[in-house]
């Protein structure tokens, strides 16, 4: 399923995808409080798991595409971690650098909430963030998500920012949309 916002088309990823994300991948400010930089080859694993995510079923990971001139400039969907222990779905993002502090991942997360809570019928939706990440922080934030609590996650401090479907029923923005 393709999600749309006034400037990015989110699409389910493909494989040839690769070329145009191992160059990102490669980027140390992509991966800002991560693992750190990607290979090639490290790029193509994590492009085959959110894949296979997708085609388990599960809500996916969608690449994050200027709506302008059709540019991949990252991602922006669901992670799903059931192997470090966390059931929740977490609604994750990554931006090319070039194109950071306009407003626009906060535009996919938004759209992304909103298809968990109204498409997917979750309950609840996470964001992992380390406690210096500001811009992911704030993004949460203004996806109407709140610190619930600090866990350890990938031997990372991690802050568990989460919103409910009823604190989502209850935001302003969307009473606002509903009366238009
Ligand atoms: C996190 C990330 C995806 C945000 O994307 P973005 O499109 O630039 O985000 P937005 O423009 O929608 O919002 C960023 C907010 O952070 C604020 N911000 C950015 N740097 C800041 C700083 N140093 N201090 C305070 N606020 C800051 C921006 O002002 C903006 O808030 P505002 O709208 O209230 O002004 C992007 O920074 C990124 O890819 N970072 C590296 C990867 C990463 O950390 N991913 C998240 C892992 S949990």
């Amino acid at each position: 399923m393709t999600l749309e916002t006034p400037r990015l088309i989110l699409r389910p990823f493909r494989k040839e995808d690769v070329d145009l994300l191992a160059p990102l991948f490669a980027d140390r400010d992509f991966m800002r409080f991560s693992l750190g930089p990607y290979s090639r080859e490290q790029t193509a694993t994590f492009l085959d798991k959110i894949i296979g995510w997708e085609r388990a079923g599960k809500p996916p990971m969608l690449a994050a595409c200027l709506r302008e001139t059709g540019a991949l400039l990252g991602y922006c969907g669901f992670f799903h971690h059931p192997e470090h222990g966390i059931d929740d779905v977490e609604i994750g993002y990554r931006l090319n650098p070039a194109y950071w502090n306009r407003g626009l991942i906060t535009e996919g997360a938004r759209k992304v909430r909103d298809h968990a809570f109204a498409d997917w019928k979750l309950t609840r939706v996470i964001s992992l963030i380390h406690p210096e990440n500001i811009p992911s922080a704030r993004v949460a934030e203004k996806n109407g998500m709140a610190v619930e609590k600090e866990i350890t996650f990938r031997g990372f401090p991690t802050m568990v920012w989460a919103i409910t479907r009823e604190q989502w029923l209850a935001l302003p923005e969307r009473a606002a949309s509903e009366t238009r």
